[in-house]
């Protein structure tokens, strides 16, 4: 992990959150490589989980929304994770993930067994909306982006006329204020999910609880994250939700061990339920066929949008072995980065800089790419150099404008350039007006 965090930190994928004023524990920030790949994420999942479809439509709630909300939803009650405090070095700690010796718990910062009784800790934000401080004011930061599809889901019915079953999906923040933020971004305390609440008859729950864990199985391996690192964990009885009648961890290996990037959780009518009883308000569906009302009930695949962005990172990076431009073996960093989720698609670069010609035809076929794609133009340095800056922040594909371009040597040859892959480091000659429809069928 640590050759990671460092990558991510040097070439502008992630940063810690407030980082001049000594950060802020569980919050990051990501530079303009990490935007790049997170919204390509999302993109994509958007794309196949919205746009794609047609039973499924999109949602942007509000973070922050009535108070109501969470009392109904359970999580003033009981959104919580057991704490306790050592009393020997005052650290605030999960009782369930405390190390043990000789069978007694003990504290990781001090290793003191003198540790306060596990009382639940309410992982929320809590906060306060308009002029006055007090209980009458109280809202919290959203826990999960899913409340707001159940509280909507009757506007959306009656515009969307959808008939079950039918899905709202939402990619947006989310707040917990985790007791320990750990391992990078993958535990945080703001972060993004991307999540699907996909409405159906009770007989058709379980059914589609199988059908959901498929589908987003082939979602990972679509961006680049094999079936072989990923573990479905089917969560047992006594662990899952009370009101879920099945509930599947997708998890990730992880460097620092197997964990969760998904849930996939068939939560039956519970939600509805739940903000119909407290609001007084009618969430229930109207089948036109049997003319029968009822409530729908749910499945849920619930994404970590920075979870799956370190997963692809993990997955990416690797250390090979490339020739320097004297022909010696050295190490290459890569990151190899599936293309469609790559930040940049492709990189042009004039073999020299100070070629006028040469950097006139890059600069042609930067304009006739860019409407495409994000592509990186770069002009200095050896040309073997270059490509290991790309290779390094896993640009697939790198395009160098040579005399050949220029036709100065082979009049055949005029108006071609190299293509080079990242991960074979193969080179092939390309006519210029090939290269849209060769790199764009690599990227969709
Ligand atoms: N609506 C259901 C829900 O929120 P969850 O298992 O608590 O379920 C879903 O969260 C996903 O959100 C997790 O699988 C994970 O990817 C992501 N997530 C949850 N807590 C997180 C945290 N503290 N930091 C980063 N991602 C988190």
């Amino acid at each position: 992990m640590e050759k990671i965090v460092s990558l991510c930190k040097r070439r502008g994928f992630i940063f810690q959150s407030s980082e001049i004023y000594g950060g802020l524990n569980g919050s990051w920030d990501y530079g303009p490589l990490g935007v790049e790949l997170k919204r390509n994420l999302k993109n994509y999942w958007w794309r196949t989980m919205v746009q794609e479809r047609d039973d499924i439509v999109g949602l942007d709630g509000a973070i922050l929304m009535n108070r109501a909300v969470w009392k109904a939803s359970g999580h003033e009650e009981t959104f919580s994770d057991p704490m306790v405090d050592c009393r020997t070095c005052k650290a605030r700690l999960r009782a369930d993930q405390l190390p043990e010796k000789k069978g007694e718990k003990q504290c990781p910062n001090c290793g003191g067994k003198d540790l306060t009784e596990p009382r639940p800790f309410n992982l929320m934000f809590k906060t306060y909306v308009g002029a006055t401080e007090d209980e009458s004011s109280v809202t919290y930061l959203r826990p999960e982006t899913a409340q707001a599809i159940f509280v909507q889901f009757k506007n959306v019915l009656d515009t969307s006329r959808k008939k079950l079953p039918f899905g709202i999906a939402q990619i947006g923040k989310a707040f917990r204020n985790e007791i320990n933020p750990r391992n990078f971004t993958f535990r945080s305390r703001e972060f993004e999910q991307m999540e699907l609440e996909y409405f159906c008859r009770p007989e058709q729950g379980m059914e589609l609880l199988e059908y959901w864990k498929e589908e987003r199985l082939k979602f990972y391996s679509s961006i680049g994250i094999p079936r072989e690192k990923l573990h479905v964990l089917t969560v047992p009885d006594e662990e899952r939700a009370f009101y879920s009648k099945g509930t599947f961890d997708i998890e990730y290996e992880f460097p620092f061990g197997r964990q969760e990037l998904e849930g996939v959780a068939y939560r039956t009518d519970y939600d509805l339920s739940q903000h119909q009883k407290a609001s007084g308000k009618s969430l229930e569906y109207f089948d036109e066929e049997t003319k029968q009302k009822f409530i729908p009930h749910v499945v849920e695949p619930s994404a970590g949008v920075d979870r799956t962005v370190l997963a692809l990172i993990c997955e990416a990076y690797v250390e090979d072995e490339a020739p320097d431009e004297k022909g010696k073996m050295e190490t290459r960093t890569v990151l190899r980065f599936h293309p469609r989720i790559a930040p940049f698609k492709c990189a042009v670069f004039p073999l020299l800089k100070n070629n006028p010609d040469l950097v006139a035809k890059s600069e042609q076929i930067l304009e006739t790419l860019r409407p495409h794609m994000y592509v990186f133009y770069d002009e200095s340095g050896a040309i073997g150099r270059r490509y290991r800056r790309q290779d390094e922040i896993g640009t697939p594909f790198a395009i160098t404008v040579d005399f050949e371009t220029l036709g100065d040597r082979d009049a055949s040859l005029r108006d071609t350039v190299t293509l080079r892959d990242r991960d074979s480091m193969k080179q092939d000659r390309v006519p210029i007006g090939d290269l849209i429809s060769l790199l764009t069928s690599r990227i969709a």
